[in-house]
């Protein structure tokens, strides 16, 4: 409180002594992250950032250009406006942790022309201990008057260059946000999606991101002269970045700043931070849970989504999944290819599809009532394949059918390319969209909207990447946006040993994934994947994961909602394994990141919510390693059994990936477990209190 109002003092003292060029500085609570807001000769709006004393982000410039209206890119004075700061917490309905804590300090500034009123633009400056976020408030103004089009948003992030690595992937590019992680110097990064993290060569390390993409387009960042990261914002079909009217306020840009690689993991809550709390009051029927799927079989290709002798949504395989989901404790199942529309090439059917009406060998009120009878839930599934009007045109009916139906939860897919999503305006002209452009933002908070009345709740594949929209519409429960098991399937390549050690410093800092984990036949059989199972897909080949490591994921890779993804009979013929899968919650009471580096390996605890035992993950690249983790996060002077399942003697992803060893340990507080990690491994841990 007496450092902020310090700062502000001192703020106000530029102020008066001079009319041109002051700084204003805003820390966070604990003093070491400190953003600096100035204007260069030239009036242009700069911010910079300084983490215990080191310069992290260079001054950068702020501000947008427009089409028709003059622009806030220079001739404007800085002036402070506000100050204010949080410590508060509240409590999620489902969450990687019960309760957030908000503690940050403010200041919210103007940058304005020097004839008064010509230009003007607010920016609000949030600066938290792990990371920081700003955005812009633009008022009503002459200067902005009727539709405004966004050109370009000049916001920059230039970080030091010296010894600098970057872990991205491409952005605007054909599949979306699929794609294999890059590692590179700084310098050699293209236009790329965020979050996109940094190491710097002092070993901080940085991710960039947004929070709440509401109304706007998607951020990626592209490669300007002299390390400067520009924001390059998805555009939309009809020509500029972004239309709207002022007043209007972007989504936050944020930068988080850590000491290390895990301190990333751990500070991600200032995305659920900066979004607006719950807006669907009472949302007791979102349910975290597992789920098993008729899904695996058509991407190694011995089922097909489409209607013929291998078709796998009929009634009769769905009553067979929802069996053994029953018999082991599993809340869903997913069912995909019920629908008319797949045959042909579903790739290209974004404009056949039907949502309500159902293969003739799928009887869905049937299945339904039998999953009612047994206890569990129909999954509900629409693939779009991109074409938005024809989903949006569909929705009520489609969501109508399977809240009727006591459908609770619906996968959604936009398989097409990037800069395909069609919408169909008024007069019939079909616009061409980015799967992160202004209307594909809009499209998914009307499903989620309307997903929302009938109590249903969307994960959302080929998604828009996720800014922390689940704090406000808490049925958004998962998303893909990622490389997920899929890949396993059929990618050529498949999914590198280091993919799942790179996703939760970058993908996952944003929020959950529907990752599709679980996969228990490791290798090809014959007959599968060929044909091709998947349009572009090759025969299938070998998952490169240890058995160990497909465990790990369910702690690693946090979703509120996991699938057990492999064929029922892939589980039948491994039950101890599977053992792990059946205990693991998908709901924590709290999440600590304990040890890892970005791309090498990564160690996450989390407590079940409303329990006392936790569960441990660990996953290691293509390098096998020996871990040492001191277990200083279960409660003191309680003795734990520690249910080890971890890589067995000679285990290896590429020679020998299904050696496991179960084992079963009595541990305390004061204990380290050691853990050994194979080539392509991984550990997973229960730890349940000993009685008494
Ligand atoms: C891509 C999704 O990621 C996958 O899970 C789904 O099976 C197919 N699209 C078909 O909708
Ligand atoms: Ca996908």
């Amino acid at each position: 409180m007496l450092k902020s109002l310090l700062m502000s003092a001192a703020g106000s003292l530029a102020l008066m002594g001079a009319a041109s060029a002051q700084d204003l500085e805003v820390a966070s609570p604990d003093g070491e992250l400190v953003v600096t807001l100035s204007t260069d000769g030239a009036g242009r709006p700069t911010y910079a950032v300084r983490f215990n004393g080191e310069t992290v982000v260079e001054p950068s410039q702020l501000g947008m250009r427009f089409a028709e209206h003059p622009g806030f890119e220079e001739g404007l004075v800085l002036e402070e406006k506000d100050r204010a700061e949080a410590d508060e917490s509240w409590e999620q309905p489902w969450g990687e942790r019960r309760i957030v804590e908000n503690r940050h300090n403010e200041l919210l500034v103007t940058f304005m022309d020097e004839e008064e009123e010509r230009r003007r633009f607010d920016l609000r400056v949030r600066v938290f201990d792990d990371g920081l976020g700003f955005r812009y408030e633009v008022p009503k103004q002459r200067a902005l008057r009727g539709e405004v089009a966004i050109t370009d948003e000049l916001t920059e992030f230039v970080l030091p260059e010296a010894d600098t690595t970057a872990w991205w992937i491409p952005a605007r590019m054909w599949n979306r946000y699929e794609y294999i992680y890059e590692e590179t110097p700084l310098g050699d990064i293209h236009t790329v999606h965020t979050p996109v993290t940094f190491e710097l060569g002092g070993g901080t390390h940085l991710s960039i991101h947004e929070a709440a993409l509401v109304d706007y387009s998607g951020m990626s960042l592209t490669l300007g002269r002299g390390n400067r990261l520009e924001a390059d914002l998805a555009p939309r079909a009809d020509g500029p970045k972004v239309k709207l009217e002022a007043p209007f306020e972007t989504p936050w840009r944020v930068v988080q700043v850590a000491q290390d690689a895990p301190g990333l993991i751990n500070g991600t809550d200032i995305y659920l931070n900066l979004n607006e709390p719950n807006a669907l009051g009472n949302v007791s029927w979102v349910e975290p849970g597992k789920y098993l799927g008729i899904w695996w079989g058509m991407h190694l290709g011995t089922q097909t989504w489409g209607s013929g002798p291998l078709h796998g949504a009929t009634t009769e395989n769905t009553k067979d999944v929802i069996d053994f989901a029953a018999e082991h404790g599993f809340s869903g199942v997913l069912v995909e290819g019920w629908n008319e529309g797949w045959d042909g090439d579903w790739y290209e059917n974004g404009d056949v599809f039907s949502f309500t009406e159902s293969y003739p060998d799928f009887d869905i009120e049937e299945v339904a009532d039998y999953a009612r009878q047994k206890g569990v839930r129909l999954i509900g599934h629409h693939e779009t394949s991109g074409n938005i009007t024809n989903y949006e045109e569909q929705m009520e009916a489609a969501y109508d059918l399977y809240e009727r139906l006591g459908v609770a939860q619906v996968k959604t897919g936009y398989v097409a390319d990037g800069g395909e999503l069609k919408r169909v305006d008024e007069d019939g002209v079909a616009h061409y969209e980015y799967h992160d452009g202004q209307a594909a933002v809009a499209h998914h908070l009307t499903a989620l909207r309307e997903a929302a009345e009938r109590e249903i709740s969307i994960n959302t594949h080929e998604p828009v990447k996720d800014t922390g929209l689940r704090r406000t519409y808490p049925n958004w429960i998962s998303r893909e946006g990622a490389r997920g098991s899929e890949y396993d399937a059929w990618g050529q390549p498949p999914n590198p040993p280091e993919h799942t050690a790179i996703l939760p410093y970058t993908r996952m800092l944003s929020g959950p994934m529907d990752y599709t984990p679980g996969i228990f036949k490791l290798r090809p059989e014959e007959g599968e994947g060929s044909p091709p199972a998947y349009p572009g897909g090759e025969p299938r080949p070998d998952v490169r994961t240890t058995l160990a490591k497909q465990l790990a994921l369910y702690v690693v890779l946090y979703s509120p909602i996991q699938m057990a993804a492999d064929l029922v009979e892939h589980y039948e013929e491994k039950p101890e394994p599977f053992q792990f899968i059946k205990d693991v919650p998908t709901d924590w009471e709290e999440s600590i990141a304990l040890q890892g580096e970005v791309g090498d390996y990564a160690v996450i605890a989390r407590q079940r919510r409303g329990g006392e035992d936790w569960y441990l993950g660990a996953v290691t690249d293509e390098e096998g390693r020996a871990l040492d983790v001191p277990l200083d996060f279960l409660e003191e002077g309680r003795s734990y059994t520690a249910e080890i399942y971890r890589d067995g003697e000679g285990a290896d992803w590429e020679s020998d990936p299904y050696a496991i060893a179960i084992e079963r340990r009595e541990v305390t507080a004061g204990d380290t477990l050691d853990l050994p990690l194979a080539p392509g491994g991984g550990a997973a841990v229960r730890l349940v209190p000993a009685e008494g």
